[in-house]
């Protein structure tokens, strides 16, 4: 109910500023706020992310919270803390730093905590409460939407630490999903919003794939999807610490490709196109895409590329295609 939504949404707020108050004052926090310094983040963009610190202490946040009048009953139901067998409350997050996480109209609602070195879980969520539902909420979607706006056009990234970096290099305009697939909520939160969305993952295989289940989610929303690929298996994050923001935004951003364009580097991968069964195996596999495309431009544009990349003639790919057109959906 209203009165239950806005303690919970309350006690976020101030568990918030604890955390950051510790991260960034106290001795206390003094190694998480070391850490984030190895990342590379700006003391502008700890404060802007409201970046925070869960003391190594079981009842931190239950002293804290409970001690403002706050139930202990209704702050487990809002994932703040857990009740044990014995019926102790204790802390759900301990010795991390806390990224706080909100919703589109800028309450935190949630909090993604992380391990201050390597370890599993490496990112610890809050779980699904009254108030947080990771299907609907975009990272940093509350700050990032007048840049939407203004730019016509979203990145979606795959971590709260790649939003940050590409917001620390001058990308305001960027989002993540949390830990899950993005869902046809988030899509349609995107296409509310904007016409085009750069998918920007990780470089990784898992990334690679997840652009595919994303990109078809976003255009079936009925968003323009564009796609930038990080090389050598980065993520965005480790990629602007390596080669700098003005790389980042030129060479990734700007360099993103069309869908179609990334599907076909895709199906290149591992072929020699040299050879005649990969060649052939190849165009069948780029002609089966553009027989899906719903615009009659597109199969021409692409058509005409694939006819003179492989010096073939425009009516022998026009006959494949509508073979595939005739077999699709
Ligand atoms: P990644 O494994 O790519 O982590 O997961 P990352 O973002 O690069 O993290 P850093 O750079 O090591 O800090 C991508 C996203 O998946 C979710 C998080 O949202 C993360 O940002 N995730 C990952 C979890 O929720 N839990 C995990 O244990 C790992
Ligand atoms: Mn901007
Ligand atoms: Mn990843
Ligand atoms: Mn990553
Ligand atoms: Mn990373």
């Amino acid at each position: 109910d209203a009165g239950e939504t806005k303690m919970m949404i309350e006690a976020h707020a101030l568990l918030k500023k604890f955390y950051h108050h510790l991260l960034v004052n106290t001795k206390e926090g003094q190694e998480a706020f070391d850490y984030l310094q190895t990342r590379g983040w700006t003391r502008e963009m700890i404060d802007q992310f409201e970046i925070g610190y869960a003391p190594d202490s079981r009842d931190f946040a239950v002293k804290l919270l409970l001690g403002r009048g706050f139930s202990p009953s209704l702050m487990e139901k809002a994932g703040l803390i857990i009740r044990k067998e014995n019926g102790d409350y204790v802390d759900r997050f301990r010795h991390r730093i806390m990224f706080p996480i909100h919703n589109h109209h800028g309450d935190a609602v949630g909090f993604s905590g992380r391990l201050l070195g390597e370890g599993q879980p490496k990112y610890l969520n809050s779980p699904e409460t009254p108030i947080f539902h990771k299907g609907s909420i975009l990272y940093n979607f509350h700050q990032a939407r007048l840049h939407i706006r203004k730019h016509q056009e979203a990145v979606l990234l795959e971590g709260f630490a790649d939003v940050i970096s590409a917001v620390q290099a001058g990308v305001a305009h960027s989002v993540a999903t949390m830990g899950t697939a993005l869902t046809e909520e988030h899509a349609r939160i995107l296409r509310r919003n904007v016409d085009t969305v750069i998918i920007c993952y990780d470089g990784d295989a898992s990334g690679i794939e997840a652009t595919f289940r994303a990109a078809k989610l976003l255009a079936d929303a009925g968003c323009h999807v564009k796609v930038a690929t990080i090389p050598d298996g980065l993520d965005p994050d480790e990629y602007i610490k390596k080669y700098g923001a003005a790389r980042f935004q030129r060479d990734i951003i700007d360099a993103s490709s069309s869908l179609m364009t990334f599907k076909m580097m895709y199906f290149r991968r591992g072929k020699n196109l040299q050879n005649e069964n990969d060649k052939i195996r190849y165009i069948e596999e780029v002609l089966r895409e553009i027989s899906k495309l719903p615009n009659p431009i597109e199969w021409d544009y692409y058509l005409r590329q694939l006819a003179e990349e492989f010096s073939l003639s425009l009516s022998a790919l026009q006959e494949q295609l509508n073979r595939y057109k005739g077999t699709v959906k």
